[in-house]
């Protein structure tokens, strides 16, 4: 027997003061390209709620009561495609260039601790893939810069006095249990060569679990990238692949800010398909290699 579903018809008013609580919350902007997909989840939610009107549905997103179901709803319109090694150019420059210049810098005014943010991490592969590189460049500059500290035993992935602290951060809990979790498919550990493999994972079943000594070095949380507050003192800030669901001006409010949680001279790395053209003067851009970062700039006043 076949079944019907009736949809409830969403006015244009009803669209528009959702998109607008929707954007007032995340910053996420559905244009006309996007609309289809966000009519879609709506239908979902409203089906799930059990309400007959999107009107109805706005008041309840609205309320206390609705956080929930408003928090629900934004996990629903996230996008979270993301890999291990995301952006091979851009990850060797991290590697090779940009971590070799901060540690260096870092050691000649001695201060030994890395801080770097995967902002928008959704299931933790960025952020894990910023760990292995870390620990990978950071053993590789103290073999050349080594340091008059006891080294522990079992030799951990970090050397003394050096302190690495990852914050990866999102705004959907879902993906942040699955990335704090660190259980991968072998299909999503193809871009993980073996030798990464054999050190910071154990083969689980026909998955891959991230080791306990490199999950200790990322710490997993929600964050709002909307909020005011961000983290400070950043040495790197990766946010790839998230600005590119916002419009220009959340877009700008948003590299301002990274701009005021960076350190002197810090790192900012966004995707493939989004640059600082247009929406910031107050960062220099490195390209290398086809791999694109952007370099604080101290501005004064
Ligand atoms: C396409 S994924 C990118 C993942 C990873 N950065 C990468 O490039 O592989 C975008 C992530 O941004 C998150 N996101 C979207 N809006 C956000 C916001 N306002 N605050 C924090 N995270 C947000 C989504 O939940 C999603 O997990």
């Amino acid at each position: 027997m076949a079944t019907t579903t009736i949809q409830v018809q969403i006015s244009d008013a009803e669209l528009k003061l959702l998109q607008s609580l929707i954007y007032q919350e995340c910053g996420m902007y559905f244009d006309e390209r996007r609309a289809h997909f966000l009519q879609d989840r709506l239908q979902r939610r409203l089906k799930h709620c059990g309400l007959d009107s999107f009107y109805s549905y706005y008041r309840l997103l609205t309320t206390r009561e609705g956080k929930p179901e408003l928090a629900a709803l934004l996990e629903n319109l996230t996008v979270n495609e993301t890999s291990f090694f995301r952006n091979k150019p851009q990850i060797e420059l991290f590697h090779k260039t940009l971590l070799e210049d901060l540690l260096k810098r870092k050691q000649e005014r001695r201060d030994w601790t890395l801080r770097l943010w995967s902002a928008g991490c959704s299931t933790g592969q960025e952020a894990y893939t910023m760990a292995m590189l870390v620990c990978d460049a950071l053993a590789y500059y103290y073999l050349r810069n080594p340091l008059p500290f006891e080294m522990p035993s079992p030799k951990p992935l970090i050397p003394p006095p050096w302190k690495v602290e990852i914050l990866a951060s999102d705004i959907n809990y879902s993906v942040l249990r699955l990335a704090q979790e660190g259980m991968f498919s072998a299909t999503s550990m193809e871009p993980v060569d073996y030798p990464y493999r054999l050190r910071y994972f154990d083969k689980v079943g026909d998955g891959y679990a991230v080791k306990k000594s490199l999950k200790e070095m990322v710490h997993f949380d929600f964050h709002n990238l909307k909020t005011e507050y961000l983290p400070p003192r950043n040495d790197v800030i990766f946010c790839r692949n998230v600005m590119i669901y916002f419009d220009e001006a959340e877009q700008k409010r948003l590299v301002e800010k990274f701009h005021r949680c960076l350190s002197p001279d810090g790192y900012l790395l966004l995707g493939h398909a989004e640059s600082l053209f247009g929406l910031s003067d107050k960062y220099k851009m490195i390209h290398q290699n086809n791999g694109t970062a952007y370099q604080k700039i101290e501005v004064n006043g």
